[in-house]
């Protein structure tokens, strides 16, 4: 069964000699369904067998909004996927769940797969308050309302993200269950520090459609091994 593998450059990767040469090591196969979310000024300029996508994109249609890129733009370049309220977005940006609808409806507007990020931090996690921290993140998003066809869930445990640690396989496999007993419909992806080493560990599990990928998708060794 082919798993969606987006690969997240946030700003990583700033050259675009260096976009193009990464980009050279993904494409969809038999077991990825693979998407690259570049630098909003590198999505004209990389090409390959993979769908575009982007990190971010504005609530507006359009207006005076300094900086800002609208769904309608990202969608003239053949973007597929865009990213919303990933965790560095809520850090940086001032981003909330409560704010995130509006950005989904931008981009189903101009029909392009939202990827929506939830995730929780690491005391909740030690605590053993996962579920219902996630519970609470989906009810403001708003998630099981919004369609499953274009809205995809990314699992993005904080602690995770850049770290080198994971939950374990069973954890991910436990996690998801419970946000698809939520939002039955939609697919689920996980992310954090998914890399060459163990994403065939979580890729087993049946729960999980895909993953939402960082570091490794910026690293040409690492994508060597994993688009083998
Ligand atoms: P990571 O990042 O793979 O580097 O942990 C994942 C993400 O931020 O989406």
């Amino acid at each position: 069964m082919t798993k969606l593998f987006i690969a997240n450059w946030k700003m990583v990767v700033s050259g675009l000699d260096e976009a193009k040469r990464l980009a050279k090591h993904i494409h969809s196969n038999k077991d990825f369904h693979a998407v690259v979310c570049p630098s909003f000024v590198h999505i004209n300029s990389i090409e390959g067998k993979f769908d575009l996508g982007a990190q971010n994109c504005s609530s507006h249609e359009s207006g005076a909004y300094t900086g800002e890129v609208s769904a309608k733009s990202l969608a003239d370049l053949k973007v597929k996927y865009v990213i919303i309220g990933h965790s560095e977005r809520r850090q940086y940006h001032h981003e909330t769940d409560g704010t995130l609808c509006p950005k989904v409806t931008a981009c189903h507007r101009h029909k392009m797969n939202a990827v929506v990020c939830i995730g929780e931090p690491e005391d909740i996690y030690e605590q053993e308050r996962t579920q219902l921290y996630l519970q609470t993140q989906i009810e403001e998003i708003g998630l099981s309302k919004m369609d499953h066809k274009n809205t995809i869930i990314a699992y993005e445990p904080l602690w995770a993200i850049g770290t080198g640690r994971t939950p374990s396989v069973e954890e991910v496999d436990n996690t998801i269950k419970f946000i698809k007993k939520l939002t039955p419909q939609h697919k689920v992806l996980y992310g954090g520090s998914v890399n060459s080493s163990n994403i065939m560990d979580f890729y087993k599990l049946k729960s999980v459609d895909g993953f939402l990928v960082g570091g490794a998708s910026a690293k040409e060794e690492e994508l060597k091994k994993i688009f083998k």
